[in-house]
C-alpha cells in the first residue's frame, strides 16, 4: 500500500467513511443538481457514506458520466444516474434523503439574494416533484438564498398538502464549519474538539457565530469576536472573490453536506444525540424560520434548541438581522405563491 493511499484511507477513516458495508438499514439518498460543482464532490462523499445503500445523481444533463465515475469506487452504495426531467419522478422514487445543490452559484459582485430569480423557480420545481414522488423523504437545502429557497419549498410541499416541516432543513453547515476553523486557528486550538454555535440564517448579517458559547472557551477581545464574526459571515464572498468569476465554495460545501446528510441519515437510523445546526421552521424567535441547533431523530427534527445566553454583542446582532431574514423569508413566500 503505498504512503498516500494510507494516508487517504487513515482520513476515510477518521471520517467514518471507511471502505466498508456496516450494519446500517438501507437508505436511499438523491442529489438534485449531482452535475454541478458542489454535486461531484458531494455525490462521492455520499458514494463512500457507510450509510447510503443506494444513490441516485440527477441533473438536467451530465449525470451519467458522474455515475459512471463514482460508481467504480468499491464502497456499499449502488449509483444509478438520471439526466433530463423525464427521468426526475424515477430518480426521487422512494428515496430517504433528497439533498438539492442545483441552481447557480454567485458571481463576484453577486449577493445570495441576486441569485433569487433564477434558483427560485428551480427549487420550486425539483419541491413539487419531491411533494409528488417521495413526499415522505427527508430534504436538505443547499441552494441559495437558502433563507428564501427554504420558505418556498415548505409552500411548494403546503401545496400538495404534504409539508411535514421536521423534514425540511437548509443547510448552513458551511457556516459552522467555518466558524470553527476560523476559531481553531485564531487560538491554536485543536480544531477536532472545538464547537461553534452558529444561528439566524444562511447569508450576510444573519449569519450569526456565538463565540461566547464556544467550545472549548478561551478568552477573545472585542476586536478578535468581531473580526471572527466577520470572517464568518463572508467566508462565502472570501472563497467566491478567490475563483475570480469561476463560482463559489463547493469543496467545502460538499464537505459540509455530506456531513449533514450523514447526521440525518443518523438520526433516521435511531442513533442518539444526533446534534446539528440547521434552519428549520422554528418558533425561536419571531420569525417563521430560523437556524439554531437541532437534535435529529427517525422523523427529521426531533428538538429545536433555544440561542442560549447571549452576550450583548450577539443581542445586537440577532435583532440587526431580523428585518433581512424577515423580508428574505416573505420574498419565498410570495414567490411560491405567485402562479
Ligand atoms: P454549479 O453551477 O456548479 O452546479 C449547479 C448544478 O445544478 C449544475 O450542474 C446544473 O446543471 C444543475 N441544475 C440547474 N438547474 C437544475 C434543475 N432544474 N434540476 C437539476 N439540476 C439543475 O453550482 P454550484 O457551485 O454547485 O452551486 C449550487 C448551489 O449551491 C448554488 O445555488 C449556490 O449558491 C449554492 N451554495 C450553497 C451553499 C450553502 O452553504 N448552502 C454554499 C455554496 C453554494
Amino acid at each position: 500500500m503505498n504512503s498516500l493511499f494510507r494516508a487517504g484511507k487513515q482520513v476515510l477513516q477518521a471520517s467514518g467513511r471507511a471502505f466498508s458495508a456496516a450494519a446500517n438499514p438501507d437508505r436511499k439518498v438523491v442529489v438534485l443538481g449531482a452535475a454541478g460543482g458542489i454535486g461531484q464532490p458531494l455525490s462521492l462523499l455520499m458514494k463512500i457514506s457507510p450509510y447510503v445503500s443506494e444513490l441516485a445523481l440527477y441533473d438536467i444533463a451530465g449525470t451519467p458520466g458522474v455515475a459512471a465515475d463514482v460508481g467504480h469506487i468499491n464502497s456499499k452504495a449502488k449509483v444509478k444516474g438520471y439526466a433530463g426531467e423525464e427521468n426526475l419522478g424515477e430518480a426521487l422514487k422512494g428515496a430517504d434523503l433528497v439533498i438539492i445543490p442545483a441552481g447557480v452559484p454567485r458571481k463576484p459582485g453577486m449577493t445570495r439574494d441576486d441569485l433569487f430569480k433564477i434558483n427560485a423557480g428551480i427549487v420550486k420545481g425539483l419541491t413539487k416533484a419531491i411533494g409528488e414522488h417521495c413526499p415522505g423523504a427527508l430534504i436538505n437545502m443547499i441552494s441559495n438564498p437558502v433563507n428564501s429557497t427554504v420558505p418556498i419549498a415548505a409552500e411548494t410541499l403546503k401545496k400538495l398538502g404534504v409539508y411535514n416541516p421536521s423534514k425540511l432543513f437548509g443547510v448552513t453547515t458551511l457556516d459552522v464549519v467555518r466558524a470553527r476553523t476560523f476559531y481553531a486557528e485564531k487560538k491554536n486550538l485543536n480544531v477536532a474538539d472545538v464547537d461553534v454555535p452558529v444561528v439566524g440564517g444562511h447569508a450576510g448579517v444573519t449569519i450569526l457565530p456565538l463565540f461566547s458559547q464556544a467550545t472549548p472557551s478561551v478568552d477573545l477581545t472585542p476586536e478578535e469576536v468581531d473580526q471572527l464574526t466577520k470572517r464568518t459571515q463572508d467566508g462565502g464572498t472570501e472563497v467566491v472573490q478567490a475563483k475570480a468569476g469561476k463560482g463559489s465554495a463547493t469543496l467545502s460545501m460538499a464537505y459540509a453536506g455530506a456531513l449533514f446528510a450523514d447526521a440525518c441519515l443518523r438520526g433516521l437510523n435511531g442513533e442518539a444525540n444526533v446534534f446539528e445546526y440547521s434552519y428549520v421552521e422554528s418558533d425561536v424567535t419571531e420569525l417563521p424560520f430560523f437556524s439554531s441547533k437541532i437534535k435529529l431523530g427517525s422523523e427529521g427534527v426531533e428538538e429545536i434548541y433555544g440561542l442560549g445566553e447571549l452576550n450583548d454583542y450577539e443581542k445586537a446582532g440577532v435583532k440587526a438581522m431580523i428585518p433581512e431574514l424577515s423580508s428574505s423569508i416573505e420574498k419565498g413566500i410570495k414567490f411560491a405563491n405567485e402562479a
